[in-house]
């Protein structure tokens, strides 16, 4: 009988898309998958590191398994992900139910860690190889049927003062455009209906070498792969982001016109201490050019609040900066500090409160820009690709990424369809297929 592997992922779609892949390498490799962790001989936990909460949170619900791991001491419990990398043997002692460690560009070597581990109970982290290429595999396994991610990069070395994730995955590294070719042909060929491409930075990749084009060429290459399939992509650095790239999202019909472009702040002073090598006006400036070049696009951020020596003035800017724009939506954060970070180290820190309130703020802010925005589209007719249907209603997205509600079976599942728009919340559209 095959072992059976469990994945509990935590964090964003990165983390999703390594415990696919590590899914599909165990699987390759003999192992099976288990429904349940009740049903698993060996449980991983995906972990992020990129807020102090998501660790915790990593923390208490590995603990949870103390009483399983008694019944059954056979268990093996794995740490993968940024966290997995971050504290690499740290982890042992916190929690000593934990068998091994593997980071993020260690991955590969999972089969191996694990068959180790079956045969010899020593605690194990991996080899930490943190910011080497990675080798090209291409398991086919995948988590759904419709839907699928395709890194085109991993790491980043743009050293925001406030993030983990060069500690966590490594400098900036882009995949082989060939790799990422044969990888969406593949998912096209298998009936995939939108592909999203994935790097902490997609618009900096440089796969093709540094001065034969970037993302741009990128998309126009994946356009011209056959099939009827959607694409995506996520996350921008309004650095990066200029004309060529919004030209080609206006000019392509595969590509969604959504861009997700954090903004942080709206505060010059707040930017440069977060190191993020644009100001306000900059930002202004490639949300107007957005706008021109890609008609109906969306446009989305993430801010995080409460910064360090972030004032009520600096706080007033991002509240003007996110009004003047009119986000389709934003996430908030409320800053947490991390180690390794250049902003951990320093003072003048915003009382928990503070911060609380000006998330609070925010959200409402934009929970009304949201609505207006959306309330605009009523009237309009949107391609929607369904997704889900639960008591008679279906649900699916645009491609500029709004949920849209019709009356509807798992029938619509797959489907693409023209939806009239009806009525519209903060968060959602209503409308009837015609
Ligand atoms: N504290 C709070 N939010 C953070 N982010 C990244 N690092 C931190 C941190 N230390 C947010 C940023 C980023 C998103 C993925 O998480 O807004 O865009
Ligand atoms: Fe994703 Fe960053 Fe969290 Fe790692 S630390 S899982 S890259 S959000």
């Amino acid at each position: 009988m095959p072992k059976k592997i469990y994945i509990r992922t935590f964090g964003c779609q990165m983390n999703f898309r390594d415990s696919e892949f590590a899914q599909g390498l165990l699987m390759d490799a003999g192992f099976a998958k288990a429904d349940s962790p009740d049903a698993a001989d060996v449980i991983l936990f995906n972990t992020c590191s990129v807020r102090r909460h998501a660790e915790d949170r990593a923390y208490a619900n590995i603990w949870n398994l103390r009483a399983m791991k008694d019944k059954r001491p056979d268990l093996v419990i794995g740490v993968i992900g940024c966290m997995a990398q971050t504290k690499r043997e740290k982890i042992f002692e916190d929690i000593p139910l934990v068998d091994f460690t593997c980071g993020p560009d260690d991955e590969e070597d999972l089969p191996k860690i694990i068959s180790g581990i079956l045969k010899e109970r020593v605690n194990v982290a991996s080899l930490n190889k943190i910011g080497a290429k990675r080798r090209e595999m291409f398991p086919g396994y995948r988590g759904d049927n419709l839907k699928a991610f395709v890194s085109i990069s991993h790491g980043c070395g743009n050293y925001c003062s406030y993030c983990i994730v060069p500690y966590a995955r490594g400098r900036e590294r882009s995949r082989d455009p060939k790799a990422i070719f044969r990888e969406i042909k593949d998912l096209a060929s298998r009936g995939f209906k939108e592909i999203t491409l994935l790097g902490q930075n997609v618009n900096s990749y440089d796969g093709y070498g540094g001065k034969s084009g970037g993302f741009a060429r990128l998309l126009k290459d994946i356009e011209r792969i056959k099939g009827t399939f959607r694409v995506r992509f996520m996350t921008s650095h309004p650095k990066d982001a200029q004309a060529p790239l919004f030209r080609a999202m206006g000019e392509l019909e595969k590509i969604c016109r959504h861009l997700h472009l954090p903004a942080q702040s709206g505060s010059d002073r707040i930017l440069k201490l977060m190191n993020r090598r644009y100001s306000a006006m900059d930002y202004l400036n490639a949300a107007a050019s957005y706008r021109k070049l890609v008609p109906g696009g969306s446009l989305t951020t993430d801010i995080i609040v409460g910064f360090p020596t972030e004032s009520d003035k600096d706080f007033k800017k991002t509240l003007n900066l996110m009004k003047d724009i009119e986000f389709d939506s934003a996430f908030v954060f409320k800053y947490s500090p991390r180690p390794f970070t250049k902003a951990a180290g320093l003072a003048d820190i915003v009382p928990e409160e503070v911060k609380a309130g000006r998330n609070t703020m925010l959200l409402d802010a934009q929970n009304t820009i949201s609505k207006k925005n959306n309330l605009r589209l009523v009237g309009t007719t949107q391609e929607v690709l369904f997704e889900s249907s639960k008591g008679g209603i279906a649900q699916g997205r645009t491609g500029p990424n709004k949920v849209v509600l019709v009356s509807g079976g798992d029938k619509l599942i797959g489907i693409l369809a023209n939806v009239r728009i009806t009525d519209a919340t903060c968060s959602t559209l209503r409308g009837e297929i015609i």
